[in-house]
């Protein structure tokens, strides 16, 4: 029985197990820019432990959602900027 847990990355679906971090997610799914600066530099995630706020996504509509701290669950959308 296939347990992994199917969400959207950009629109891409993508399949992960259970107990993943969405920013592990956007990387399965070829991302590497999570997010864009104010001063236009691409970043992604840093410290993984929901301090730098570099891996921030749009996540179900929710803006600035830090993806090292957030579990993946069934038909969540997830947008990089
Ligand atoms: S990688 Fe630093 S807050 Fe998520």
């Amino acid at each position: 029985m296939d347990e992994s847990i199917e969400l959207r990355v950009n629109g891409t679906p993508v399949k992960v197990p259970p107990g993943t971090v969405v920013a592990a997610a956007v990387a399965r799914a070829g991302v590497v820019k999570f997010r864009t600066s104010v001063l236009a530099a691409p970043r992604g995630p840093l410290c993984g432990m929901g301090i730098c706020m570099e891996c921030r996504v749009i996540i179900n509509g929710d803006a600035h959602s830090r993806s090292c701290q957030t579990l993946c669950a069934p038909g969540m959308d997830v947008w990089t900027t």
